[in-house]
Formats: structure tokens, sequence, C-alpha cells
């Protein structure tokens, strides 16, 4: 195959929902060529067939399980071997496991911090050897509030994951600064998808006051946003901002007895761990 044989796509991961969809949505809008991956293909084939006849873009959808080891780089392998080539690289799958640590079995742990972490690096590591060739590329992960709590029990690994990515962010930033290829990490607080409809989420969520919560939509255009004007770390709103620098602040301890107590009136496993 030869360069001009290869087709520039935008990879989103987590294309089957939510925030995911939106930034498919967005990126079609304006002609990007699109590979959709996650694990519910009916979605994002329904999704694709929708953005082919509105858009006239290219959508190939592949499934994957990117909470197991290795799914990185079989989910780019499949990419390059289609004849296409990531211009544009979306981390955007996510999900928790709520519970505490010994709730899940060693794997599921593991393969939250996969799906959170360990895939999302390694994408990038598959994606940027080509990116560099061509002085060119752009790398946006979705992260979360959750990496500025210095602790959160009840989603065990989420924050330290999304912390990960972050600094994964910014450390890229430095290291290949005037490259061609730029890092951004959007940082949404909470947001109106399926990700929030769990027992606790739905129990935190209906105390917070209405203008916190935004809808997926809004998220991914301040994502794409954050990507076109080069931020490295983009908060979705200036409460967001404020919270992220207030809650570095707070010492460890009294936030994870904080959320233990704000938790505990509708979890009888957080409440366990009071006692
Ligand atoms: N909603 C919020 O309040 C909020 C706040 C902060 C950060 N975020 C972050 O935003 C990102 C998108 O979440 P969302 O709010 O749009 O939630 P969502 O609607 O639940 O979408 C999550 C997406 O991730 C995919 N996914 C989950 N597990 C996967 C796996 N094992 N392998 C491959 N794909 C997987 C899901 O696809 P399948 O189930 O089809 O695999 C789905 O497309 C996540 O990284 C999340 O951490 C969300």
């Amino acid at each position: 195959m030869t360069g001009s044989d290869v087709r520039d796509v935008a990879l989103v991961t987590g294309a089957s929902s939510g925030i995911g969809v939106e930034i498919a949505r967005l990126l079609a809008s304006r002609g990007h060529n699109l590979v959709l991956a996650a694990r519910r293909t009916e979605l994002m084939e329904d999704l694709a067939q929708r953005l082919r006849n509105s858009h006239g873009v290219d959508v190939l959808v592949l499934a994957c399980d990117l909470s197991l080891p290795g799914a990185a780089r079989s989910l780019h392998k499949q990419v390059v071997d289609s004849g296409r080539q990531v211009t544009l690289l979306v981390n955007n799958a996510g999900a928790t496991l709520e519970g505490r640590y010994l709730d899940f079995a060693t794997a599921e742990q593991t393969g939250s911090v996969n799906l959170l972490a360990v895939n999302p690096a390694e994408l990038i590591h598959c994606c940027l050897p080509a990116m560099l060739e061509r002085g060119d590329g752009r790398v946006l992960t979705i992260s979360s509030l959750g990496a500025y709590w210095p602790c959160l029990p009840g989603i065990t690994v989420y924050a330290g994951s999304k912390a990960l990515v972050v600094n994964l962010t910014r450390t890229l930033d430095a290291e290949y600064r005037g490259s061609g290829v730029r890092f951004s990490a959007t940082v949404p607080f909470t947001t109106d998808t399926a990700f929030i409809d769990t027992p606790t989420n739905r129990e935190i969520v209906g105390r917070m006051p209405r203008f916190m919560i935004q809808t997926p939509a809004d998220v991914a255009r301040i994502a794409i946003d954050g990507v076109d004007a080069g931020r490295i770390v983009q908060h979705t709103s200036v409460v967001n901002r404020l919270l992220a620098g207030i809650l570095k602040t707070l010492p460890p301890a009294l936030v994870a007895r904080a959320i233990i107590a704000f938790m505990s009136l509708g979890r009888d496993d957080i409440k366990a761990s009071r006692s």
C-alpha cells in the first residue's frame, strides 16, 4: 500500500455512548473520517451509518474490550491493516467499578486500570511514531475531575488512573514540544451520560445544583476546542477549574472521611468501611 492510499482517520474510543458519540458527531461534521471503537458494535454501526449519510465520511467500526491487556495494540493493528492511519487519537472510553477494593476480583480491578490508563497510554505509544514522522498529529484524552482528588474511596482505582493520563499528557507535551504533535487532556466533572446512571452517582447528582451538570455535547465541543487551541489541560467549566484548584490543597485524610460520610448514605459497603 502506498502512502497516498492510506486514509487519515480520527480514532475515537468509547464511541458507542455519551461523550464519545458526541465527539464522533462533531468530528464527522468537520469532515473527519472515523474509526469508532468500543464493545457494543450495534450502537456504533447505527451511529456510523448516520454519520456516513449526513456527512459523507468514511467510518469503520471496530469491536474491542479495552479492559483487556494488549487490546490497544490489537486495535491499532486492525486500524493500520485496514489501510488507515490515526491523525487524531481520542482516548475517551471509561467506566467505574463502584465498591471497595476487595469487592471486585483482581482481574476486574486490573481491567479498570487497563481501560482508564494502560490502554490509553499504549494507544498513544502505537500512534505516536507515525505522527512524529509526519510532523503532525493530535492526541486527546478524556480524563476527569477525579484526577484532582487526593483519593476517591468507593471507586478505588479511578482517581489514580485519571491522574495518570493528565500527567502523561503534560509530560508528552514537554517531551515532544515542537514536533508538530499536540497532546490535550480534557477534565469533565458531572456529565449527563450513562456513566452517572449508577446508584451512588444518582444519589450524588440528585443533590448537585443543575448548572454543574453538563451535556455530553457541550463536553465534546469544549474538548475539541481545547485540541484546536492547543490547550494541554482543558477544564470543561470555570467551576470545575476552581474545584480542581481547591481539591489539590485539601488533606487526603479529610477528603477521604468526607467522601465516605457522604457516600455512605446510600451505600452499605462504604458504610461498613467506617465502622
Ligand atoms: N459522565 C461523567 O460524569 C464523566 C465525568 C468525568 C469523566 N468522564 C469520562 O468521560 C469518558 C466517557 O464517559 P461517558 O460519560 O461518555 O460515559 P458512557 O456514556 O458510559 O460511555 C462510556 C464509553 O466507554 C466505553 N467503554 C466502557 N468500558 C469499555 C471497555 N471495557 N472497552 C471498550 N470501551 C469501553 C463504552 O462502550 P461499550 O460499553 O460499548 O464498550 C462507552 O462507549 C470516560 O472516560 C469517563 O471516565 C465522565
